[in-house]
């Protein structure tokens, strides 16, 4: 926290003005009809052309304006820098939404300082595009949040069973299992249940007050990082079990109060669950 920093702000602005970019592109190439280029770590985990194609215009994008900066993007662009700050990019977040033109899928770009390790960084700024709902998602450290411009804030539930909660599930089927009986554990006690198909879009529902909270297991840097920066600027908490922060074991993202009533239905959950 600690107010305004112009320097937060110009690394938001610049995550925005690509992201716009980005995501035209990635929209354009999606009218265009979409090439499948084939599979990662199982065969639900797919990659398209504008996968590839997004990340190697944002990190052109990025490395014009700060060439000193490092890099690290989901489908393998990585380069170090000497200014200490790293930008965090899913150049589709979504991927499977964006296969069968479900219009959940985004953008995401975030800067932060120090390791590229959620457990260390300092986040800086962020910014999501979902370009087919036209809606821009940013922040910056001690800056706030906007949803197009305009102010947005997390929203607590009364209590668990108000609460609308999103969650994901990884692309490895053996994970699956463990994350279905969390979540069988987890309905009954829940209003309802989300699965947008893209964290950083869970993340900005939770920031806007789409959702009360979000929980995933097995999420990367990429996908969290940038909406993470947001969901806190507008006054979700983010991290893991304890007070811990968040990881790929965990992430909960939720108000101060829901968040601790998540925490504490979860926890016997993924102790059965030997998850953590
Ligand atoms: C995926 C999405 C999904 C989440 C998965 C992610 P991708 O990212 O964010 O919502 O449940 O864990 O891998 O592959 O579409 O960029
Ligand atoms: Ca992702
Ligand atoms: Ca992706
Ligand atoms: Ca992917």
């Amino acid at each position: 926290a600690g107010g305004e920093n112009p320097h937060h702000n110009e690394l938001r602005s610049l995550a925005e003005r690509v992201a716009g970019d980005a995501g035209a592109n990635a929209l354009k190439l999606r009218r265009a009809g979409v090439s499948l280029l084939g599979s990662k770590s199982s065969p639900e985990d797919v990659v398209t052309a504008a996968d590839r194609e997004t990340e190697t215009l944002i990190r052109q994008l990025i490395q014009e304006a700060r060439p000193d900066d490092a890099f690290l993007g989901e489908e393998g662009g990585s380069s170090s820098g000497s200014s200490g700050l790293t930008w965090i990019v899913d150049p589709i977040d979504g991927t499977v939404n964006y296969l069968y033109d479900i219009p959940a899928w985004a953008v995401s770009i975030a800067v932060v300082e120090g390791d590229p390790d959620p457990g260390t960084w300092r986040l800086l700024a962020g910014a999501i595009l979902v370009p087919s709902l036209g809606e821009i998602y940013s922040a910056a450290l001690g800056g706030g949040a906007t949803l197009n411009g305009k102010p947005i804030k997390a929203l607590e539930a009364p209590n668990l069973s108000l609460s609308l909660v999103a969650t994901g599930f990884t692309y490895s089927s053996e994970r699956r299992t463990g994350q279905t009986a969390i979540l069988n554990g987890l309905i009954s006690s829940v209003r309802d249940i989300r699965r947008s198909g893209s964290a950083a879009l869970d993340l900005c529902s939770v920031a806007s007050g789409r959702v009360n909270a979000y929980y995933e297991s097995y999420v990367n840097p990429w996908d969290h990082a940038a909406g993470s920066i947001i969901a806190r600027e507008a006054g979700a908490v983010v991290g893991g079990f304890d007070g811990n922060s968040e990881g790929y074991d965990l992430l909960i993202a939720a108000p101060p109060a829901t968040y601790a009533r998540l925490e504490e239905a979860l926890k016997p959950l993924y102790g059965d669950a030997s998850i953590l």
